[in-house]
């Protein structure tokens, strides 16, 4: 494509940074129109307490939208990426993303996230085309709360830190992966400063060899948990998350786990199923940026 044919094919939309107080009820209608089952209509009142939304203007009119969450120490994580239904397949697409990636330079982020399922293809070669690679396969699973059993999981006290070693991720990455969830994803080595606070919250909770970071009411018929389990050999810490769930008054919980064939038998075995929508195939994307020379 020729210059030229670029400039014609992104003319006329910009970046607008949303306002979550007062522009909400606009971003609702805006999804709602793209596609009135999206499950972000129903979250988005916690959506939007977190992480940088964007919106992309087209003659006065939303066609895009998405979030950038910082992370801290260069990290980021793009999600909930949207354009409009009658709009797909134009560019808007790589025009926001790439917006995004400005955005997300502006603000010092050198390695951004993003999970996309398998048979998007559509999303995934925009990814791919601004240079996001992928990382390593995912499912996302849900059970039922409840087990017979199963060894305690208990919160975690004041100061606890976790050691690895972490069992949870193909070793490729070779890095202590937490997987995306009420934090938008971080990776890297134990935070201290992200364990400190999900103890304050009330959502670290730990057992022998075994650890998994919880949000409960994540959704709430039925009521669900998120969970990000964090360590210890899943025979082993399913059934505890599985009976934690239910200790915390929850009917059901959920989690990205790692996808490769003897875990996704262990899962079947442990009674976890495939998200329903989700497919069973997601696939973590990454772009790494060099950071800029400190001067
Ligand atoms: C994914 C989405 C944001 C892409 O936006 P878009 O404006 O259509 O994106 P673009 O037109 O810039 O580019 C899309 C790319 O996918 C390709 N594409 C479009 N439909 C496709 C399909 N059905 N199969 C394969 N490729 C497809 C386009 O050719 C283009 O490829 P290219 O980059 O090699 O030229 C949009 O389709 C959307 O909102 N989908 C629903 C929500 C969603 O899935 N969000 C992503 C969550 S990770």
């Amino acid at each position: 494509m020729s210059l030229a044919e670029v400039q014609a094919r992104f003319r006329g939309m910009d970046l607008h940074r949303i306002d979550p107080e007062h522009e909400v009820g606009r971003l609702r209608e805006f999804l709602s129109e793209s596609d009135p089952r999206d499950y972000l209509i129903e979250d988005i009142d916690d959506w939007i307490q977190e992480g940088r939304l964007w919106t992309g203007v087209e003659g006065g009119s939303w066609v895009a939208f998405g979030r950038l969450h910082d992370l801290g120490r260069g990290e980021g994580w793009v999600s909930g990426l949207r354009v409009q239904n009658s709009k797909r397949g134009q560019g808007f697409g790589g025009k926001f993303l790439t917006g995004l990636l400005s955005d997300a330079r502006s603000i010092g982020l050198t390695e951004l996230r993003a999970v996309i399922e398998d048979e998007n293809l559509a999303s995934r070669r925009l990814f791919a085309r601004l240079g996001f690679r992928p990382m390593f396969e995912m499912t996302l699973r849900c059970a039922k709360a409840g087990s017979i059993g199963a060894e305690s999981l208990r919160p975690a006290l004041a100061g606890e830190g976790l050691h690895g070693p972490i069992g949870w991720l193909p070793s490729r990455t070779e890095r202590v992966d937490l997987l995306p969830g009420t934090d938008g994803g971080r990776f890297g080595r134990w935070d201290p400063h992200i364990l400190d606070r999900w103890i304050k919250e009330g959502k670290l909770f730990l057992g022998h060899e075994l650890a998994a970071a919880v949000q409960v009411d994540w959704l709430r018929e039925p009521r669900t948990m998120w969970v990000n389990p964090l360590q210890g050999n899943p025979g082993s810490l399913i059934p505890a998350i599985a009976s934690l769930a239910k200790t915390l008054g929850q009917e059901e919980w959920q989690a990205y786990l790692p996808s490769t064939e003897d875990l996704r038998r262990v899962y079947a075995n442990l009674g976890l199923s495939p998200y329903p929508f989700w497919g069973d195939r997601i696939h973590l994307y990454e772009r790494t940026e060099a950071r800029p020379a400190s001067r």
